[in-house]
């Protein structure tokens, strides 16, 4: 477990990481605009005082480590902000979500990380923000892009929803982990603080 003060510094560079991986992955343009995003967002980032808190369904976090992404999230996970989702009435007991943008001053970014445990489901939900995710673990089963039907995606994937796409995931035997990242908020204005998050 990396000491409180280390935490930040870890957390900035794995979501660099990410956004490195995102513009090899990027074969959408949207997924090479949220890497840019993100990149200059934590560049400057102040750290935030926020609390290291869990929820239980992170008792499985260990089966995701499908990726080098992934496994950096099990070790950072003891020391991250990890809350049951607004969208949930489950006390974290199926879901959580990890607030990058509530340990880091991210500005107008808001990014962080979707875990659903083995079997369980994310609702589907829309909003005006765009959102990409990029998958870190886990063959899961999504809503995304404006499409009706679900489709098996697994680790390592980005994928972009517009503003107002219905989208969810339903998480196979192992755990989903996954990346949301929502930006330039120019025309959407930012949701409220009761939303911020995937
Ligand atoms: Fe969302």
């Amino acid at each position: 477990m990396p000491s409180t003060s280390a935490v930040p510094t870890q957390l900035r560079q794995f979501l660099l990481d990410c956004a490195a991986r995102l513009q090899v992955l990027g074969d959408d343009p949207k997924a090479l605009e949220a890497a840019e995003a993100l990149t200059q967002a934590v560049a400057d980032s102040a750290a935030r005082d926020c609390p290291a808190t869990t929820v239980p369904c992170l008792s499985s976090i260990h089966q995701a480590s499908d990726t080098a992404l992934s496994r950096q999230v099990i070790e950072m996970s003891p020391s991250l902000n990890w809350i049951p989702s607004h969208r949930l009435t489950d006390n974290g007991e199926t879901a959580a979500l990890m607030r990058a943008d509530a340990m880091l001053d991210l500005g107008g970014v808001i990014a962080g990380l979707l875990y659903v445990g083995p079997g369980e489901t994310y609702p589907e939900h829309e909003h005006e923000p765009q959102e990409l995710y990029m998958t870190l673990s886990g063959l899961a089963s999504w809503r995304h892009g404006g499409n009706t039907d679900y489709e098996d995606i697994g680790p390592d994937r980005c994928f972009y929803n517009k503003p107002f796409d219905r989208h969810g995931v339903r998480a196979g035997k192992e755990p989903m982990l996954a990346l949301y990242v929502l930006w330039d908020f120019a025309n959407a204005g930012l949701p409220s603080s009761a939303s911020r998050s995937s």
